[in-house]
């Protein structure tokens, strides 16, 4: 068991957790992720390591929840322990200094590279990292992110605060204007990842995206996050998450993860009542 030592709503529907696991914590590296069951019977889900202290034995994990299966991870509370959190998974991305590195972030993709940018800043890069978010209000990891980024740019879809749009956008602009970017790594929703890998590919900027397909095992054994990418297949648990943007098979990554999108709609009813129940039965005079 794994117990909770921090956990807090950041933003609506976003929240950041300290867990315990000295043995995870000892081995995380930029890029990796666990895979967490919440209780013994839970579904086997992936959440990217956003930090980790290994003094504290501890690992960080944002989480936004979606569906069932992140549900139960946020009706859990400080002092309560997951069933099983296995990890670190994943290829490790190669931290090297690149020079100048942008990171595009958005989703639970704004805590996920807070790991990457920490590292690429260490080993001498200049970062700039772009989050965007619909509203200002779903902005979280502000003071995290411009601690560990040279610049910091944040985008808003209804304009409320930093620049009006994508974060893809400024990362377009950027070039457009003839700044040097050495590498490109996005992290965040299907579209977004894509969108990032079209921009870049006729500048000739390596971009790397965090794909995120359904995983059960996370060992390259069930064959569930099989992804192609530069016609060949690979699984993204154990040859990704990271893989060339401008190489990957969006399509099928598409259809791949809506597989069971009517089954997932229908397990959410099943968790917990959304309106929690009042703790005696209301009595009508
Ligand atoms: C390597 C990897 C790292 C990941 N890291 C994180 C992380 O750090 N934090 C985090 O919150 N999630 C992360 N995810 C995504 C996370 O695993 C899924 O959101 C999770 O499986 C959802 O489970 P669920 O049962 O709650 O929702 P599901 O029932 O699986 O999904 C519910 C609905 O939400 C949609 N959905 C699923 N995933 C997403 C998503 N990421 N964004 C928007 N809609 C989605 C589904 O299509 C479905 O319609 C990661 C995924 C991978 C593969
Ligand atoms: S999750 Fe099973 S092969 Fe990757």
């Amino acid at each position: 068991m794994f117990e909770i030592l921090e956990k807090r709503e950041i933003a609506p529907n976003v929240h950041r957790a300290v867990i315990h696991a000295p043995a995870i914590a000892k081995k995380a590296r930029a890029g990796q992720f666990v895979i967490m069951m919440v209780d013994e019977r839970s579904e086997r889900v992936p959440f990217t390591l956003c930090d980790w202290d290994r003094q504290a034995g501890t690992v960080t994990l944002v989480i936004q929840e979606v569906g069932q299966s992140t549900r139960k991870f946020v009706l859990l509370k400080a002092g309560d322990q997951v069933a099983h959190l296995v990890g670190p998974l994943g290829v490790p991305l190669d931290v090297e200094n690149y020079g100048t590195v942008a990171l595009a972030a958005g989703c639970y993709g704004i805590g996920a590279v807070l790991g990457i940018a920490r590292a690429m800043k260490q080993a001498g890069n200049r970062v700039i990292t772009v989050v965007e978010a619909d509203s200002s209000y779903l902005h979280y990891f502000r003071d995290e992110l411009r601690a560990t980024s040279d610049e910091l740019v944040q985008t808003t879809i209804d304009g409320s605060d930093g620049i009006k749009g994508h974060s893809v956008d400024v990362i377009k602009r950027k070039l457009e204007n003839g700044e040097q970017l050495d590498r490109v790594f996005a992290v965040g929703c299907v579209f977004m990842m894509m969108l990032a890998g079209n921009i870049t590919k006729p500048f000739g900027v390596k971009t790397l995206v965090a794909l995120n397909p359904i995983m059960l095992d996370g060992t390259g054994m069930c064959g569930a996050c099989r992804v192609t990418v530069g016609k060949e297949t690979k699984f993204a648990c154990v040859d990704g998450p990271f893989f060339d943007a401008h190489e990957v098979d969006w399509d099928e990554l598409w259809d791949r993860r809506a597989a069971y999108g009517e089954d997932e709609i229908h397990a959410v009813a099943r968790t917990a009542a959304v309106t929690p129940r009042p703790a005696r039965p209301v009595r009508l005079s």
